[in-house]
């Protein structure tokens, strides 16, 4: 496996700057929800550091749950429109206020989809917290209601994101130089079309 200095082109948001804004996410997060039964889920796997760091910046009581999806069209950097769940949550959502948490929002294809499956489930209220908005990808339009950093339209990297799945633990968001990252030879590719 390569080390991702070989590749990284530019560290796009540094740990202070994540941390400073989730802290701030947090903070608002805590204020809108001071009277509700707020109940996050996390959209496995790249938005797990996120979870577990906004979490810790929420000062009101709430639950977490996990959920899995995965998109048709298999191996691809960018998800095709139809989305089914993987792995479904634990918990019944119904009068919950539910506040779905995702690492990225590219096409809008993922959440949008499980924001209608959600919907279905009849929570009390059902809104949206991403760590990073890729908007000028967007295909479908997504209610967004809490965003951390709108990024351009570049391949990221790192606090949760994957390259074929690794680097999801360096504590900063990079950009990657394609001509000098050499994709995995076997095992970890993304065979099913994972999305997350
Ligand atoms: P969407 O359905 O196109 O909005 O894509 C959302 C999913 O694609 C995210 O949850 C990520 O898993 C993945 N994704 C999109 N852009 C990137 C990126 O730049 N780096 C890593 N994963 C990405
Ligand atoms: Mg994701």
């Amino acid at each position: 496996m390569q080390d991702y200095r070989e590749f990284l082109k530019d560290v796009l948001i540094t740990e202070p700057e994540l941390q400073a804004r989730i802290a701030e996410m947090g903070a608002q997060i805590s204020r809108d929800y001071q009277s509700s039964t707020l109940h996050l889920i996390c959209i496995l796997r790249g938005g797990v550091l996120f979870l577990a760091d906004l979490m810790r910046q929420i000062s009101v009581p709430h639950t977490i749950d996990f959920m899995a999806v995965s998109s048709y069209g298999a191996g691809a950097r960018h998800s095709s429109g139809q989305v089914r769940i993987t792995l479904d949550l634990k918990e019944n959502i119904q009068d919950r206020d539910v506040l779905l948490v995702e690492d990225i929002v590219d096409s809008g294809f993922t959440i949008s989809s499980v924001l209608k499956m959600l919907e279905t489930r009849r929570p009390a209220s059902l809104k949206v917290c991403t760590l990073l908005d890729k908007a000028e990808r967007r295909e479908v339009p997504v209610p967004i209601d809490y965003c951390g950093f709108v990024i351009p339209d570049k391949f990221v990297f790192g606090y949760g994101l994957d390259m074929d799945e690794y680097y999801r633990n360096l504590h900063f968001i990079g950009t990657v130089d394609p001509t000098r990252y050499q994709p995995p030879e076997t095992g970890n590719e993304r065979q099913t079309g994972e999305s997350g």
